[in-house]
């Protein structure tokens, strides 16, 4: 949560760090500040709001000079969001100022000790704390400010990404990751140095990127210099790796869409053929994942798979359970990992952890991958982000290759996800003799053909949007799929409520009768997916149980369906497909849905609030 963005060399660093901030608000956006040193004074301005509130006042405020300075970008969790929590803090004695992205947990027993030496504090946050450490330590060990914030951080439990100035050397910047994501942009000669969440910020400026392991502090300097140690013992980091990024500017903009999201959703052809680009050699009838191939026996010894997730990746990995079951005949468990990292699994080595993440960040998602492998767990990861935590800490893994996802609402991701989950059940299924070659080509046919079907699916809009506006003030929705289409009904129930604040509900369509039927009269609008392959008859059934309690219906179907159209309220008709793949379409019309919806009712679809696109606390 929380975006961090710096910069230090020869440019203005004001419109670098809020264009930087502005890509980064996917991560939070509940405050915004921005410090910067114009060669004699801390210029600081922070604000309750967005970054447009921040841009608003600081021409008010500072005069935005200075080649060194940073930004934040904050979703609380430490204090509410207001003008004193915002980042960045300063030390007590206005020398140092910090921002910072994480939670440090023994902030009160901090707290406690640096009341007694004297400190006052202003805000609630973790954060001021941790400045007024480092502010003592340096002051006690007349270090400079590298040692200080080394030394603090040694106190300190918890996450963190940091960047710390000391107006009293200013010409470096220190900056520290435990948990949370940080990037060095390294400019040409080293002549700048640029810091971000992510390497979105400095995309235009530079293509080289280090980002800071865990446990690493970094020092870059105006004079070009840039140091890395490790936290624990001091030691220099002379290894680091220098990426090359691939991220293209063209890919983090708008391009013409009025929001993120929907750009996302109209990109999901494109993005399923990057996905099995490379991977799918259709005509051989030949599916290859680099990632996988040197571990397959991990895979096909397996006693079962267990899936890690949240939020819409762990739908994909529901997805998932009726592939790998259905397909590869392997026996899956599908486990939020909040729950799984808490409640004393029993793993053993037999086992394969499959930990499904866009960001790669997430906490809980990481915290139960650390957790697989130290239980013996072969652990492989399905991420967007490359080179982010997760894709970093596990034995092997698979990029969706989706492009990066702003809108905070998942879409793309979702059915890359799904597409690279179908890739791996098809191939473990054929590996394991356990799908019929007939029908392992006709998946195989079928899974070239989604593109394709999704670009029709998506010149329905004008009719979904039609649908939308006739549902936009209702107070709830009940979402109703039955086998590889319940995770669907999770999923649309989960984009409806996330960003237009309606209280919707997914249900496995059976389950219906079992609580959520008492809910029904005629103001209760009903998505069904009623697909012809799976259960066709029975969601057929529960319709009719829904029509008969005048609730509203609006089905999702497959071409040329009569049966459904003569019942439901509204109809939305996808391309015919095998079942299994069934949900890479059916999704589709629900994010329009969703989307439309959230428009019509003035919501701010890319940054719902409470909510952020990538959350790195548990
Ligand atoms: C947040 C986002 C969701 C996302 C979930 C998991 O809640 O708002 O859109 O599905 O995190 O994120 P991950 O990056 O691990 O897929």
């Amino acid at each position: 949560m929380c975006g961090i963005t710096g910069y230090i060399g020869y440019r203005d660093a004001y419109p670098i760090i809020i264009q930087g901030l502005k890509r980064l608000e996917y991560r939070g956006y509940d405050s915004a500040g921005v410090v910067l040193y114009d060669g004699q004074n801390i210029q600081l301005s922070k604000t309750k709001g967005k970054v447009s509130d921040l841009e608003n006042k600081v021409t008010s405020e500072i005069s935005g000079d200075g080649k060194i300075g940073f930004g934040h970008t904050r979703w609380a969790t430490h204090g509410v969001p207001n003008h004193v929590n915002s980042h960045p803090h300063l030390s007590q004695s206005k020398n140092l100022v910090i921002v910072h992205n994480g939670i440090i947990e023994n902030y009160d027993t901090i707290k406690e000790e640096l009341v007694k030496r004297g400190y006052t504090f202003h805000s609630d946050t973790d954060t001021e704390v941790l400045i007024n450490l480092i502010e003592e330590i340096k002051d006690q060990e007349k270090c400079k400010l590298g040692k200080a914030v080394q030394l603090a951080l040694k106190q300190v439990i918890g996450a963190y990404a940091i960047l710390v100035f000391d107006k009293t050397k200013p010409d470096e910047l220190v900056i520290a990751r435990l948990g949370s994501p940080i990037a060095i942009g390294i400019g040409k000669d080293n002549a700048e140095f640029f810091i971000a969440s992510d390497a979105t910020p400095f995309i235009e400026y530079t293509k080289n990127a280090i980002y800071l392991e865990d446990g690493e502090l970094g020092i870059v300097k105006i004079n070009r210099e840039i140091k890395i140690r490790k936290i624990n013992d001091d030691t220099l980091v002379e290894d680091f790796t220098i990426q090359q990024l691939q991220l293209s500017l063209e890919q983090i903009e708008k391009g013409g869409y009025e929001h993120f999201m929907l750009k996302e959703i109209y990109e999901q052809p494109e993005a399923v053929i990057d996905t099995y680009r490379g991977r799918l050699l259709a005509n051989k009838g030949i599916i290859k994942m680099g990632g996988l191939d040197d571990h397959i026996e991990r895979f096909t010894n397996a006693n079962r798979i267990i899936i890690v997730a949240c939020g819409t990746s762990w739908h994909a990995g529901l997805v998932a359970e009726y592939l790998f079951e259905d397909i590869a005949r392997i026996p899956v468990e599908v486990e939020y990992g909040s729950e799984f990292r808490y409640r004393n699994p029993i793993i053993t080595e037999k086992d394969v952890v499959i930990a499904i993440s866009q960001s790669g960040e997430t906490a809980d998602t990481l915290a139960a991958v650390k957790m697989a492998k130290s239980k013996g767990a072969f652990v492989f990861g399905i991420c967007n982000v490359v080179g982010s935590s997760i894709a970093r800490e596990v034995h092997a893994g698979a990029y969706t290759h989706a492009g990066p996802e702003i809108g905070v609402a998942s879409t793309k991701a979702f059915t890359t996800q799904i597409t690279i989950l179908s890739l791996l059940s098809l191939k473990l299924g054929k590996i394991k003799g356990n799908i019929s070659s007939p029908n392992y080509q006709a998946y195989i046919h079928e899974l070239t053909q989604i593109p394709k079907k999704v670009e029709k699916l998506l010149n329905k809009d004008t009719h979904i949007k039609q649908i939308a506006s006739l549902y936009q003030d209702v107070p709830n929705f009940l979402y109703l799929g039955r086998g590889y289409n319940f995770p669907v009904a999770l999923e649309g129930a989960l984009k409806l409520k996330e960003i237009s604040y309606i209280h919707a509900e997914g249900y496995p369509a059976a389950e219906m009768k079992h609580g959520p039927i008492a809910l029904i009269d005629e103001n209760m609008p009903v998505v069904v997916i009623a697909t012809r392959k799976g259960h066709y008859e029975k969601v057929v059934s529960n319709i009719q149980e829904i029509k008969s309690r005048h609730g509203q219906i609006i089905a999702v179907v497959t071409e040329g369906d009569t049966t459904v159209r003569d019942l439901a309220d509204h109809i939305i008709e996808v391309p015919e497909t095998v079942e299994a793949l069934s949900p890479l379409l059916t999704t589709i019309p629900l994010q329009l849905l969703a989307y439309h919806i959230a428009v019509m009712r003035n919501c701010n679809v890319d940054q719902p609030r409470n909510l952020a696109k990538s959350v790195t606390v548990e």
